[in-house]
């Protein structure tokens, strides 16, 4: 589960400290879904950094299934970012010089366990309906394309913790509603926590629990 107490966060700024987040808590069960909506510069992305253990908050704690990841050395960070964590980015931040199955076998790579992850990422693929792309590169990709491999990316280490900003931001109404139901459907299957941002108000509402980012703070919407 996911423990999220009380968290502020502040820049420098020229006139002194900025704070974007002003006291954020939040609770979820293994396989919740939630959606976070908020104008530009509201710290929707922020957010996200502080949750998915790039970025640490000013104060307040961010707990997964126990475990503070701010308290942890580099080396237990890194791997518990590797392990727990999938980002979905609105830019598919695919990797141009490598191959789709090598795009979403990157965050394996660094694994220590022994999983069939070539048959993981080839079943992933089949999933979101690019079996017959595995071979090509991400220039060689449709918007949608691209942002499919994007999630399989993130789920190939079956993270606890789904983090997704802006996945349809970049797409098409029809491409945006078939990467959303992907999306959700995987999320479902693999029982992960997910924590949505987006400007949709209809992908929004797709999940359970809906959120504003309003001047720091979250409301339910
Ligand atoms: N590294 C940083 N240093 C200073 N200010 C930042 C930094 N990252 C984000 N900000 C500021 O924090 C605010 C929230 O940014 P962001 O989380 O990207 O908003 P959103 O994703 O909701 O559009 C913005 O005003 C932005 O300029
Ligand atoms: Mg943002």
């Amino acid at each position: 589960m996911l423990q999220v107490e009380s968290i502020t966060k502040e820049y420098a700024g020229p006139a002194g400290a900025l704070r974007i987040l002003n006291g954020v808590s939040l609770n979820l069960e293994r396989g919740e879904a939630v959606s976070i909506m908020g104008p530009s510069g509201s710290g929707k992305s922020t957010l996200l950094s502080i949750l998915g253990a790039l970025e640490p908050p000013t104060s307040g704690s961010v707990k997964l299934n126990g475990q503070d990841p701010y308290s942890f050395g580099e080396v237990e960070l890194a791997a518990f970012r590797n392990r727990q964590v999938g980002f979905v980015f609105q830019d598919h931040c695919l990797l141009p010089q490598c191959t789709v199955l090598e795009n979403v076998l990157l965050p394996a790579l660094v694994a220590t366990e022994k999983a069939p992850f070539d048959t993981e990422a080839k079943q992933l693929l089949d999933a979101v309906g690019l079996a017959h792309r595995i071979d090509h590169l991400p220039g060689q990709l449709s918007g949608g394309e691209k942002q499919r491999v994007a999630i399989a990316r993130a789920l190939i280490r079956k993270p606890e913790l789904l983090l997704c900003d802006e996945p349809t931001g970049n797409l098409d109404r029809a491409n945006a509603e078939a990467v959303a139901d992907l999306l959700l459907e995987l999320q479902r299957k693999q029982n992960t926590i997910l924590v949505l941002v987006t400007h949709s108000e209809k992908l929004g509402d797709r999940v359970a629990q809906r959120y504003e980012l309003n001047g720091g703070r979250l409301e339910k919407r």
